[in-house]
């Protein structure tokens, strides 16, 4: 059975069963900030969940995708993905254990044709919160599961939910199918993972919500969420010894392996490991750029898992000796396997393989370099939390690529400094963003970003040109322009424009890395020329060649991804000061 076949004979067994089927959604959610992504399928209906009326009735049914960042570091071994796709039935406070677990044991032995004596349960076996869930257990021997095969555990593994700090939750039980395989210790059972058990669903028993003081109330309306991942279940059904055999995501690994020209079949652990991270997390971030509410690689929130899942699958492709361009091929191989299910994938292609194909440029630009400074931190046995940080915010390193590379070169690495560090410069660049320029900058988006290191080229530019003297006296930068006042008392000569641009576009031409140092405000006023007033006492000082400036705000890597500066006006502003608008091309 394939994975489309099992999605259909899912709706449709419960659609027979009156449930009605809803939207595979985003991933990511619309209305709740706490969490990044829809990581199962009752994520969208958690106010259905909490008792609000769902306009399509109490049963519902669907195949949701979902990505779950909490198993980005298993992702490697054979069962861990984190992009899948999960089928889900829901009840609001409709059925309930009984008609939930029937229908469960009816579809996995009756439309899968699984052999009953493999399925094994777990149930939930009670703490302080929420009783011993004996009931469950009863209704499972009663559909014909043999208390042998019926295991009890604590909440770690037989509890699910809330999906963000509070919200429906409640115990559940789950499915696995006894592979046939030799115990992996005498203590071996479902939820070991060794590969003897697939678990393959999970029916959740939503009658709680977890309150903001941690205490689980009882929901008016007892409901059943279930969900079945379908890769998983797929390779279980096609006696696959890992998902990434089954055939929507074998031809995606296929790739990676001819580009990394490996041919043996008994590869070592830790070149499996690659080809799985590569091509698990290439295919996640394809799904990020082709949603509906699709994101761009950044270091903020959905865009910095995007720009770790790129970073990570390409710095796995730089230990599998693929050097070349490669991410936009299996983007491509991601896209064709997947654009009849998700249409918009392939609407959204060229737009999906242009970012995928910068973010890899901007990468490899700096993955060398940082490869070589950590080669050298790694000397000391211990990197510290400014080393990490150093690496993160001057090569582009995300801490797990880091810590990846600290465990291969057997060597400690400090992650809380690392966090205290992050937040420390979080903060001040908030505090920077609040008094960045006069003006200041419209938002944050990788244009803006572009046209603010422009406007540090200018200020250059315009010192070169007009004198030492010229200081920046506002700018306005939007996603579409600078606009830059300085202190000159007449119109700038055609010639004069001219030289300044030259001057500009020569820095961009010479593909300068963009450097940041923090240091002290008399340290920086030392070598940089400002006449603001700074509150903090450490300021961040941008080096761009021998453009050097303070300056809080966001930049470029590089001064080619400026492209090409051009002035497009000037004005007299007030007594003394005049005003230039420029653009990037
Ligand atoms: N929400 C439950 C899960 O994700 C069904 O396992």
């Amino acid at each position: 059975m394939k994975s489309s076949d099992l999605k259909k004979k899912y709706i449709e067994f419960f659609k027979k069963k009156e449930h009605e089927e809803i939207i595979n959604s985003s991933l990511i959610p619309e209305h709740d900030p706490s969490v990044l992504f829809t990581t199962a399928g009752m994520h969208p209906l958690v106010p259905f969940l909490l008792g609000q009326k769902h306009p399509q009735g109490k049963r519902l049914v669907n195949v949701q995708r979902c990505i779950r960042t909490g198993d980005i570091e298993k992702v490697g071994n054979p069962m861990h993905l984190s992009f899948f796709e999960m089928l889900g039935n829901w009840s609001f406070g409709n059925y309930w254990k009984k008609q939930a677990i029937e229908w469960s044991y009816e579809f996995l032995t009756g439309i899968l044709k699984i052999d009953p004596s493999t399925i094994h349960v777990t149930c939930f076996a009670g703490d302080k919160d929420s009783v011993r869930d004996e009931e469950t257990a009863d209704i499972w021997q009663e559909v014909g599961i043999p208390r042998e095969r019926i295991y009890f555990l604590g909440k770690k593994d037989n509890w699910w939910g809330p999906a963000g700090a509070t919200g429906p939750c409640g115990p559940d039980t789950e499915m696995f199918i006894d592979t046939g395989k030799e115990k992996c210790s005498k203590t071996c059972m479902p939820g070991c993972n060794c590969g003897k058990y697939f678990e393959v669903w999970n029916d959740v028993f939503m009658q709680y919500n977890k309150t903001e003081k941690g205490e689980f109330e009882p929901l008016e309306q007892k409901n059943v969420d279930t969900g079945m991942g379908v890769e998983r279940t797929i390779a279980m059904l096609q006696g696959k010894k890992s998902v990434y055999e089954i055939e929507t995501l074998a031809p995606i690994i296929d790739k990676v392996k001819e580009l990394a020209k490996i041919k043996d079949k008994n590869l070592g652990e830790l070149k499996l490991k690659s080809l799985r991270i590569i091509t698990d997390h290439l295919r996640a971030a394809v799904f990020i750029l082709g949603d509906e509410r699709g994101v761009v690689p950044s270091n903020l929130d959905q865009g910095y898992i995007l720009r770790r899942f790129v970073r990570r699958a390409i710095r796995h492709a730089k230990l599998l000796k693929i050097n070349e361009d490669f991410t936009t091929k299996i983007a491509k191989i991601v896209i064709n396997i997947n654009k009849k299910n998700y249409p918009l994938l392939k609407k959204k292609e060229s737009f999906i393989l242009k970012e995928i194909k910068k973010e890899e440029e901007r990468f490899r630009r700096t993955l060398e370099k940082g490869l070589n400074r950590f080669k050298k931190m790694a000397t000391d046995q211990l990197i510290s939390g400014r080393e990490a940080f150093f690496l993160f915010q001057s090569f582009g390193f995300p801490i797990e690529i880091t810590k990846e590379l600290a465990v291969e070169q057997g060597v400690k690495i400090d992650e809380k400094a690392f966090h205290l560090e992050y937040k420390k410069h979080q903060e001040l660049s908030r505090k920077g963003a609040e008094k960045k320029f006069k003006g200041g900058l419209s938002d944050a988006s990788y244009e803006t970003t572009r046209l603010h290191t422009a406007a540090h080229l200018l200020l250059y530019a315009l010192r070169k040109v007009l004198g030492k003297e010229i200081m920046q006296k506002g700018s306005n930068i939007t996603p579409e322009r600078i606009r830059f006042d300085f202190n000159f008392d007449r119109k700038l000569t055609d010639n004069e424009i001219k030289k300044i641009e030259l001057i500009v576009n020569k820095k961009i031409k010479q593909a300068i890395n963009v450097e940041k140092k923090e240091m002290s405000v008399k340290e920086a006023k030392k070598i940089a020329k400002s006449d603001f007033q700074y509150k903090t006492d450490i300021v961040s000082v941008y080096v761009i060649g021998d453009c050097i400036e303070i300056c809080m705000g966001p930049h470029v890597k590089n001064t080619s991804e400026l492209k090409k500066f051009k002035i497009t006006k000037q004005e007299a502003v007030a007594g003394g000061v005049r005003r230039i608008r420029a653009v990037l091309g």
